[in-house]
């Protein structure tokens, strides 16, 4: 293993995209942002140069961050932000881990267009469990906005009314073929024929599930959120803001053009309807630019059936190599109603004296102005309380007729567990306002979706059709519209961990809340001190 030194400048770059410019906060004025690559137990040390007159800070989505915490990245949880003309190392080692991840912003809606691949190879001389792809890609699937997205979701928390959504989807960096827009804005994927690739996906997005598809190529999944699965075959993806997958694409068409397809899985009724298709275009080498190109037709919105036949099909690979290691005894049983919120806001105009909130347990998250994570460390009093509850403070029909009083309780509130705990989670997605999909993300650990269902978690019934045999391994996970899913953990990572929803939007609404693990007795078993340059609020 060695040591790897990136420097991320953050930069303002004016792009065009869909006939208009505007200057958008990048790394290195690239959008998307530059691949980060490494090797597993590789140390790598990222500084990041904050140029623009925004407050920043960078993720490194799905990291475990053993003993890191520091270098995790949410803004106020683990660090305070990189402030203007400020700078930060991001500081870890990649233990155990291979595999696509991403890294982008955490601060605000920046993550629009500050993002980019993590890219993990194995060990030196060690294989993947699947033949070698001939080629690897990166292909990030993304939303590009005409406007200024802070401005987009400050206008929203002043009005107290859903943001507006993107003006287009995007395949690393391009909508493609836009009507009214006659350019060359497409991402073009060159491929010889007979060979095999590796396309690393990536859902930088910041609200929407996406389907993904290539015309006339069958897709074999391999792995996803960097850990492996037992490799299916599949004609379409099905793929949230925040997760990867890996897929394997046979070239074996003699020549040709092939549309590449992104489209939103499903929207709901309190934001905007949004419907389009991102493309781009799978050519073979030696067709010439001007032949036809062969035609997909993505997935019609709401198609709930091909999203749960994606999701059943993915299962841990659990091979001897790579054995998955699902916690059988739970110390922490936990159960976390997640979704939206009607709260009184006087000063919300547009919403009428109220606003969407959003919630876990009825609890909005509130962010602190110190971060958690130091607050922890230095026992700082009153930035946070640790009564979070393991239960809603009362039950109801989660899926059907919403309860009457539809506010929830504001407060920073953390779920504090011994080091090594064993973990479950219930997220039962709520009816409130309207049952909607919500891809949660836990940082610090991967977990393993051992259950997952329609209508209301029966927790007589359910666990029994558990699987803790070869569950799939995420740090990821769609709680379906109207369902539920059970996640499985051990906290053997000291620290703060911030748990929301990876559709921006309902993490500013409050969708999100932390885990406080403690250190344990053992000699590597506990946080380590702060690195000087820890930025200061
Ligand atoms: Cu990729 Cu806390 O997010």
């Amino acid at each position: 293993c060695r040591v790897r030194h990136y420097k991320f400048n953050v930069v303002m770059k004016n792009t065009t995209r869909l006939c208009s410019t505007k200057p958008i906060v990048t790394v290195n004025g690239k959008f998307p942002g530059p691949t980060l690559y490494a090797r597993e137990d590789d140390t790598v040390l990222i500084k990041v140069v904050n140029h623009v007159k925004y407050n920043v800070s960078i993720h490194w989505h799905g990291i475990m961050q053993i003993r890191t915490g520091w270098a995790d990245g949410p803004a106020y949880i683990t660090q305070c932000p990189i402030q203007p003309g400020q700078n930060y190392v991001y500081n870890f080692t990649i233990t155990g881990q291979r595999g696509t991840l991403l890294w982008h912003a955490h601060i605000l809606w920046l993550r629009a267009t500050l993002h980019g691949a993590i890219v993990i190879l194995p060990k030196l001389g060690v294989p993947y469990p699947f033949p070698k792809p001939n080629h690897e890609r990166v292909v990030i699937l993304g939303e590009w906005w005409k406007s200024d997205t802070e401005a987009v979701i400050n206008e929203a928390q002043k009005s107290g009314l859903a943001p507006n959504v993107s003006d287009a989807h995007t395949i690393n960096g391009h909508p493609g073929v836009v009507p009214n827009c006659p350019s060359t804005e497409s991402f073009t994927l060159g491929v010889a024929p007979g060979k095999t690739y590796l396309l690393r996906l990536i859902n930088a997005a910041l609200n929407e599930e996406l389907f993904f598809k290539i015309a006339g190529h069958t897709l074999t999944v391999v792995e996803v959120d960097a850990a492996y699965v037992k490799p299916f075959k599949t004609d379409t993806i099905l793929i949230a803001p925040g997760q990867t997958t890996n897929v394997i694409v046979t070239a074996n068409k003699r020549g040709g053009k092939y549309m590449l397809a992104a489209s939103p899985f499903m929207d709901t009724p309190v934001v905007a309807v949004d419907n389009k298709t991102a493309t781009a275009t799978l050519h073979y080498t030696g067709t010439l630019t001007t032949s036809p190109t062969t035609l997909t037709v993505p997935p019609p919105q709401n198609a709930t059936s091909i999203a749960n036949n994606f999701m059943n099909s993915l299962k841990s690979l659990n091979s001897k190599k790579y054995p998955a290691k699902v916690p059988q005894n739970i110390s922490h049983s936990l159960f976390f109603t997640v979704g939206l919120g009607i709260n009184p806001c006087p000063t919300c105009k547009a919403g009428n004296g109220s606003r969407v909130v959003a919630a876990i347990n009825n609890v909005t998250f509130v962010m602190p102005s110190v971060a958690l994570l130091q607050a922890h460390f230095f026992n700082t009093k009153g930035v946070f309380t640790t009564d979070f509850p393991a239960n809603p403070p009362f039950s109801f029909n989660y899926t059907g007729t919403p309860p009457a009083n539809l506010g929830t309780t504001n407060g920073t509130k953390v779920y504090r567990l011994p080091y090594n705990a064993t973990v479950q989670v219930v997220l039962q997605d709520t009816g409130i306002i309207a049952p909607e999909n919500h891809p949660i993300h836990l940082h610090g650990f991967n977990f393993f979706q051992v259950g997952r269902g329609i209508g209301n978690f029966n927790p007589k019934i359910d666990p029994k059709n558990f699987n803790l045999v070869d569950p799939v391994e995420r740090n990821t996970i769609g709680v379906p519209s109207g369902g539920w899913v059970a996640i499985r953990f051990r906290a053997d990572n000291p620290g703060v961990w911030f748990m929301h929803c990876h559709l921006e939007v309902h993490t500013s609404w409050g969708l999100k809340m932390a885990f406080l693990v403690d250190n344990g007795k053992g000699p590597n078993e506990s946080l380590l001190p702060p690195p000087k340059d820890l930025p200061k609020c």
